[in-house]
């Protein structure tokens, strides 16, 4: 059982861990950590997850009030600035809703809605017409399940400026999500290829994944997530059900102890990397997508059993297995993460998401905890 002073005992660490990083690394976003220490050489392959250093330290704000936060969350916010024009990554959500809409959110500054709505503007830029997506940062014949996490910037972007034309790039992109990515049972495919010239889908691919027919756990907690915040800005029940599809996938595959595996598909009578290995950002970002699914679903059965999945996956996330607080010189708040088997990046490892959305997750309790009392 998750009281409120275990959740508040593990924000406490998390605070701690993510201060030691800025006060150790000023001014450094870090992506995955090598041996539980954030800084070190190893490829980026794509800078993508600054918004979730900055967006911690949002959340810490949101919950504690303190000055430190509020000064570290703008400082990390504003350098993400620039990245506001970045036509090189497709994970402009990511760094903006994180970081300048929180900000927005508590200060009502018109200019910092502005940085939001430019980043929006720059990522419909990757809409591929023919195909009617949006395209992965590996160009333009590529469609990711990530991109889903990511979108809800340019319906941000469109409602608030009224462009008709960045509300039906967004609406494609999600009906080609769901068509070529989303399958008849929930489960997801990292990546769609097409063909530039005409537009016409080629097949499902995966890089981060087991197999282009299997479902990597994070792209399926992507999709959960990315079309449930999709289903909140738009009320358009077509996008609840793919949200609810793929949450039914995962209550039905999630092992007994509630971390999922990097892949649901991987082989368990295998050793890790490529067989039995954890993936507990995937679970951090399901669980806080299951908070808000929880609330939008219109079947009270299905709203029990993602809250209390929800909260069976938090609870096992803040085991010592998964929690970091009696790891000495671990940096990280989440252990046993992967961000790319094929690659070996991160496998096993901290990664700056995973702490983030179990961070979110946790803060999304503690401040419904705060309201009730
Ligand atoms: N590139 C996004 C992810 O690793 O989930």
């Amino acid at each position: 059982m998750l009281s409120g002073d275990k959740i508040e005992e593990v924000l406490g660490f998390a605070e701690k861990q993510v201060r030691h990083l800025v006060e150790t690394y000023p001014n450094f976003f870090p992506i995955y950590t090598v041996n539980g220490k954030w800084y070190h050489s190893g490829e980026l392959w794509t800078d993508w997850t600054g918004g979730f250093l900055a967006g911690m330290m949002w959340q810490f704000f949101r919950r504690t009030g303190s000055p430190y936060w509020f000064e570290k969350a703008t400082h990390y916010s504003r350098l993400l600035e620039h990245r506001k024009h970045d036509r090189n990554v497709h994970d402009l959500g990511f760094i903006f809703l994180n970081s300048y809409l929180p900000w927005y959110e508590l200060t009502r500054d018109s200019s910092l809605q502005e940085v939001i709505i430019t980043a929006g503007r720059t990522l419909a830029l990757r809409y591929q017409p023919k195909g009617g997506y949006l395209c992965s940062f590996l160009g333009p014949q590529s469609l990711f399940i990530d991109i889903m996490m990511n979108v809800p910037i340019i319906f941000y972007a469109a409602i608030h400026t009224g462009d008709h034309n960045l509300m039906e790039i967004a609406v494609n992109h999600c009906r080609t999500t769901r068509t070529y990515l989303v399958r008849a049972d929930g489960s997801t495919a990292h990546e769609g290829l097409f063909d530039v010239e005409t537009g016409a889908f080629l097949g499902q691919s995966t890089h981060q994944g087991l197999s282009p027919e299997s479902c990597w756990a994070r792209g399926l907690a992507w999709s959960l997530y990315g079309f449930s915040k999709v289903y909140a800005l738009t009320g358009d029940p077509e996008f609840l059900e793919v949200a609810e599809r793929n949450a039914q996938y995962w209550i039905l595959h999630l092992p007994e102890d509630k971390v999922p595996y990097w892949d649901f598909c991987a082989d368990l009578s295998q050793p890790p990397p490529w067989g039995a290995q954890k993936e507990s950002s995937s679970a951090a970002i399901a669980a806080s997508g299951l908070l808000d699914l929880a609330r939008q679903t219109a079947v009270p059965e299905r709203a029990i059993a993602y809250r209390s999945t929800a909260l069976a996956m938090l609870e096992a996330l803040c085991d010592s297995e998964y929690l970091a607080i009696h790891t000495p010189g671990w940096e990280g708040i989440l252990k046993h993460a992967v961000y790319h088997t094929r690659k070996n990046l991160g496998v096993d490892e901290s990664v700056m998401w995973g702490d983030f959305f179990f961070v979110e997750a946790l803060t999304k309790l503690a401040l419904e905890g705060s309201s009730r009392s």
